[in-house]
């Protein structure tokens, strides 16, 4: 089976291409690198041994992704090719709703026309919105966003559903991701964003390794129980392995169906600061700041759908995680322009 990557050279991408390649499925990998390095594509194939189909492109340009699809004949396509800066996205959210929507839509136009029938998304525990119970069970319904990143992903999973109910012969499957953390064990990919790291994870990492003095927590007030905010941490070698998954589903249903990726079990900002020091033997200097514009307190996932029905399960510990994003980052402490 040859799986088409839509974004394939970024940090879930990746890491699923290593995944997929290792479970002995062929993987094309598109991608214009706007937020991510070739040097990936040369690293998925050392450490699985195998060869990489990779094309650079923009998946907005339609005439392209045609001719890349009409020449490779994938079964399925992934996509990750999205913007997800959460701030970025309020300040420039027509560049949001044009990359995230209209690769959304050049990539089913090309499917239908080529008769492609399976898809996977990349969709996020931002759509449950800031309104629902926690744990996030695929059964509520999508509420509203807090950003305009977190509503592309709400109109994609529309556009995907509404795709699927005109073509009974189209398999989705959408996933949500809660925290995607850590790296593969080899230390050869992992996470490499470009300037200051939006994210919790990557902002230790760079303390770390001495690219940032300190880590700010937003707010430690929190009605938590250490009063910072909680999340479903996930290590990316389990999310990628819910991509081999999906694809196996994908192949043996018709119809959209949705499955969160993510552990069940939330910690709190101040408990992973503590797990990366244990787990690696390295003080993180941190001090407490204001709370940051639209983040919820706490949520994490009810992760029994995917085990009952893709036979699915996060075991990654928390220390692994920690361990592994360190590997990755010590061993190339400017990421891939070392
Ligand atoms: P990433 O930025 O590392 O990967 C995205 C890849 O897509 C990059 O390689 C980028 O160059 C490429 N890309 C973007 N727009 C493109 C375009 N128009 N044409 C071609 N390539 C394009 O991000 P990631 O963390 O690997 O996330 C992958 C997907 O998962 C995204 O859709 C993201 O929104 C979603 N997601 C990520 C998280 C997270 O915390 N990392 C959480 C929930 C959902
Ligand atoms: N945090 C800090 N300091 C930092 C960075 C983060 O204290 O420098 C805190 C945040 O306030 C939050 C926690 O660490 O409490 C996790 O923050 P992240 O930015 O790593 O992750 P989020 O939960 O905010 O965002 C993630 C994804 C988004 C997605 C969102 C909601 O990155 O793509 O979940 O699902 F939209």
């Amino acid at each position: 089976m040859k799986i088409l990557l839509a974004g394939g050279a970024g940090y879930i991408g990746s890491h699923t291409a290593v995944e997929l390649l290792n479970a002995g499925l062929e993987v094309v990998i598109v991608d214009n690198y706007c937020n991510s390095s070739p040097v990936a594509i040369e690293r998925i194939e050392e450490i699985t041994g195998k060869k990489v189909e990779a094309f650079e492109a923009d998946i907005k340009d339609k005439e392209k992704v045609f001719e890349i699809m009409k020449q490779t004949k994938p079964d399925c396509v992934i996509h990750f090719a999205g913007l997800k800066a959460v701030g970025e996205s309020v300040q420039l959210p027509l560049k949001y709703y044009r990359n995230n929507i209209d690769t959304t839509i050049t990539l089913l136009e090309c499917m239908e026309e080529l008769g492609i029938k399976n898809f996977v998304f990349s969709s996020s525990a931002t759509v449950y919105g800031e309104e629902n119970d926690i744990p996030y069970v695929e059964t509520m319904r999508r509420l509203s966003c807090s950003n305009p990143y977190g509503w592309t992903k709400y109109m994609m999973e529309q556009i995907l559903e509404d795709a699927a109910k005109a073509d009974s012969e189209l398999s989705v499957v959408l996933l949500r991701y809660f925290n995607p953390i850590g790296a593969h064990e080899s230390g050869r990919i992992g996470e490499d964003p470009q300037g200051i790291p939006n994210n919790l994870m990557p902002y230790i990492a760079q303390v770390a390794v001495g690219r940032r003095d300190h880590l700010t927590i937003f707010g430690n007030d929190y009605e938590t129980k250490d009063g910072t905010c909680r999340r479903d941490y996930i290590h990316v070698m389990d999310l990628a392995n819910g991509h081999l998954k999906a694809v196996l589903y994908a192949d043996q249903h018709k119809g959209v169906e949705v499955f969160n990726l993510g552990t069940g079990n939330p910690f709190s900002v101040l408990e992973i600061v503590h797990a990366f020091e244990n787990a690696n033997g390295i003080e993180i200097k941190y001090e407490f700041g204001e709370k940051r514009a639209g983040d919820l307190p706490e949520f994490w996932a009810n992760a029994d759908k995917a085990k009952e029905v893709l036979g699915w399960e996060a075991n990654r510990t928390i220390e692994e995680m920690c361990r592994d994003t360190w590997n990755w980052q010590k061993n190339n402490p400017n990421g891939y322009n070392n």
